[in-house]
């Protein structure tokens, strides 16, 4: 299986770091693919809402680092979500790249394990 994990830490080498660490040297040992995107390190903007995607073949208006993960994500057959806590709930840059996963909505998701 192919998995794409979106991990939301802005601090590298901390405490999800070392979660996802642990999860993708089991599911490699398992012989899975796994890519680890870090999703904090990337200039992902919040979805706008706009529905240009929907009529442009799951294609965001705006131009950001997104793009390469929606590419990533075209080819998972599970993806991950790993995310510190941040006042109760995933940190805003896990939620940002959540929030853009709306672009698959018109062609549909290609992964199926969540
Ligand atoms: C802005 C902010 C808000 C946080 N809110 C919570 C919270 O609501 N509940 C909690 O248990 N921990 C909270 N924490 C602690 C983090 O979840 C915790 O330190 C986590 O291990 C950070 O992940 P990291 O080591 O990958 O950076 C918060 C930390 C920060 C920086």
């Amino acid at each position: 299986m192919n998995i794409v994990v979106l991990s939301g830490s802005p601090r590298k080498g901390a405490n999800t770091d070392t979660m996802v660490e642990a999860f993708a040297e089991t599911a490699r040992e398992d012989g899975n693919t796994v890519e680890v995107v870090r999703v904090a390190s990337k200039k992902i903007s919040g979805c706008l809402g706009c529905q240009y995607c929907f009529t442009h073949e799951g294609t965001c208006v705006q131009k950001d680092d997104m793009a390469n993960v929606i590419e990533s994500l075209k080819g998972a057959d599970m993806v991950v979500f790993a995310s510190p806590i941040y006042w109760f709930d995933i940190t805003a840059q896990e939620k940002a790249a959540i929030d853009r996963l709306y672009a698959f909505g018109a062609t549909g998701f290609p992964f199926t394990k969540t």
